[in-house]
């Protein structure tokens, strides 16, 4: 039995990966499937908070008692973020957000033409919600989570990371085209923009989401 630490707190969690359409048949997607995020969603609930779940393109059923609020793009969930926030105690961010969009929009499919090279395909950057939330609170003392995938020097990249989107906490792992996206298990440390280092030794995404909500349960004021 979970004791209820987050009861009478509203947390929003992102979970899942943004997809950036290109036309109306295409996108620009990434591996992540949702699974610490619901996770993350799931134990909150369980832990007696109020929760908002920004959920991108995560084939998963919504939790029980859970607010789920279904986005598709960077922009999209950067909206549904804000509009959640005004009242919320923590937010941690688990969706992978794409950094970059197609710069246009074709509204029908975009179609291969004989003997010609294809265009290249232009980007512009998606806005950062981390470093945006971070810097610019709505409440005081909301306790802003993010996490990081790296494939190398993880924990300097971490700590850099976690300096730059100015977060109150970072998790930080390692990823590698089998490691992390979509498996049942994660692996972690949780850097604290106070100096602390959290590891999480490999296990079931639920054990890494109760050590999230114990680390943010201690810095709710
Ligand atoms: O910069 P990077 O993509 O590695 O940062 C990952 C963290 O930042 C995640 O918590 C992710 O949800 C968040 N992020 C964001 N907006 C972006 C890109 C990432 O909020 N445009």
């Amino acid at each position: 039995v979970t004791a209820p630490d987050l009861a009478g707190r509203h947390v929003v969690v992102s979970a899942g990966g943004t997809r950036e359409p290109l036309d109306p048949v295409r996108f620009l997607g990434n591996r992540s499937s949702g699974k610490q995020g619901y996770a993350l969603a799931r134990t909150a609930a369980a832990r007696g908070a109020r929760v908002t779940l920004v959920s991108a393109n995560a084939a998963l059923p919504a939790p029980a008692g859970v607010d789920v609020v279904p986005v598709g793009t960077a922009v999209e969930l950067r909206e549904a973020v804000l509009a959640a926030l005004p009242d919320a105690d923590a937010v941690v961010m688990a969706a992978a957000v794409a950094d970059f969009r197609p710069a246009s929009y074709a509204t029908g499919k975009i179609k291969k033409k004989d003997g010609q090279e294809p265009e290249p395909l232009a980007l512009v950057r998606n806005p950062d919600i981390l470093a945006e939330i971070s810097a610019d609170r709505p409440r005081p003392g909301q306790v802003v989570v993010g996490f990081a995938a790296e494939t190398d020097d993880v924990l300097a990249n971490g700590r850099a990371k976690l300096k730059r989107k100015g977060c109150d906490l970072l998790v930080v792992n390692e990823v590698g085209e089998r490691k992390t996206f979509g498996a049942e298990e994660n692996e972690a440390v949780v850097l604290g923009a106070d100096g602390t280092e959290t590891p999480v030794p490999r296990g079931p995404k639920e054990v890494l989401a109760e050590t999230v909500w114990d680390l943010v349960a201690r810095r709710l004021v």
